[in-house]
């Protein structure tokens, strides 16, 4: 019986994160810049807190000047936009994060869309999301979790997908609606699945190339995998396990990892797969961010 290869997101995420720092420094020595990122977090949301320390925690590791702002969670919708505003026109920011999911009474198309496009390194805005459609990526910035996924298939598959069917499963557009431009773009065949799909395993049984990202526990199951495929399991959902005979709180991702192992080429394991890639991207387009704002890319 063959195994899969374990895709090693951490390690991919960390040699990344070298070359990061190593920019910055020479941009700040050339140039006098310093990538800045602000994250705004409204709200105590657990999940969110922990996802927003560990993002401070690398842009300072990579050299960047790093804010957050903690907002309350019945911080008034305008207070957020003021807040915003005062961003977008701080030279020493090149780029804004908000946090989601925000609380009920704020209204996520608004704030994320009042971001300034050439600080929206999340790529939530509108003209990101064109750009990146249209396939005009040389100035766009992607999704960060897309953009991660992708280098790790590049670093299986080579950069050109021709000839490769590609099944997204999840029709978000924080992952599965970027994730097919930038398949689209490298020439894969791409089906767009989600839950309305008629007979799911049997498309993803076509598939070359699968992304997961429903947020269903041990989803995909080997009987689902064409043999060799690359799989890259983007959910994150936590569950509670039996594990010596205890029951324990475990996360895990929409591919059932072990059962895949058999029949996959190679697969993203959770965690350690993807999530470590996601917050390097930050980053990675942060610092683009800095360098566009200068004139040095674009
Ligand atoms: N919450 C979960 N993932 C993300 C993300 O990629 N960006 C933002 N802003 N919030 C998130």
């Amino acid at each position: 019986m063959t195994t899969a290869k374990r895709i090693d997101g951490k390690a991919k995420a960390e040699q990344l994160a070298e070359s990061i720092t190593e920019q910055t420094a020479a941009l700040l020595a050339e140039h006098g810049i310093k990538p800045g990122l602000a994250v705004v977090i409204i709200g105590e949301d657990p999940a969110s807190q922990v996802y927003v320390r560990n993002k401070k925690r690398r842009a300072e590791a990579c050299g960047f000047h790093s804010v957050q702002h903690t907002l309350a969670a019945d911080t008034a919708q305008d207070d957020v936009l003021a807040l915003i505003d005062d961003l977008n026109n701080d030279d020493a920011i090149h780029g804004i994060l908000v946090q989601l999911p925000l609380p009920d009474h704020l209204d996520e198309q608004t704030i994320t869309q009042a971001i300034s496009p050439s600080k929206d390194v999340d790529g939530f805005h509108f003209v990101n999301i064109g750009k990146l459609t249209a396939g005009h990526t040389a100035d766009a910035f992607v999704p960060c979790t897309p953009a991660g996924c992708i280098l790790m298939i590049e670093d299986e598959l080579g950069s050109d997908f021709s000839g490769l069917n590609a099944v997204v499963i999840g029709r978000s557009n924080i992952v599965g609606k970027p994730m097919s431009a930038l398949l689209l773009q490298r020439n894969a065949t791409v089906t767009m699945t989600h839950s309305r799909t008629k007979d799911l395993p049997g498309v993803v049984r076509n598939a070359d190339i699968v992304i997961a990202a429903v947020g269903r526990p041990d989803m995909v199951k080997a009987d689902w995998v064409k043999p060799g495929a690359v799989i890259i399991d983007v959910g994150i959902n936590r569950v509670e396990k039996e594990i010596d005979g205890e029951m324990k709180s475990k996360l895990t991702g929409d591919v059932d990892y072990d059962d895949v192992l058999s029949v996959a080429g190679a697969v993203t394991p959770v965690p350690g797969g993807v999530g470590p890639m996601t917050i390097t991207m930050l980053m990675f387009n942060t610092l683009r961010s800095a360098r566009l704002s200068a004139g040095l890319e674009g």
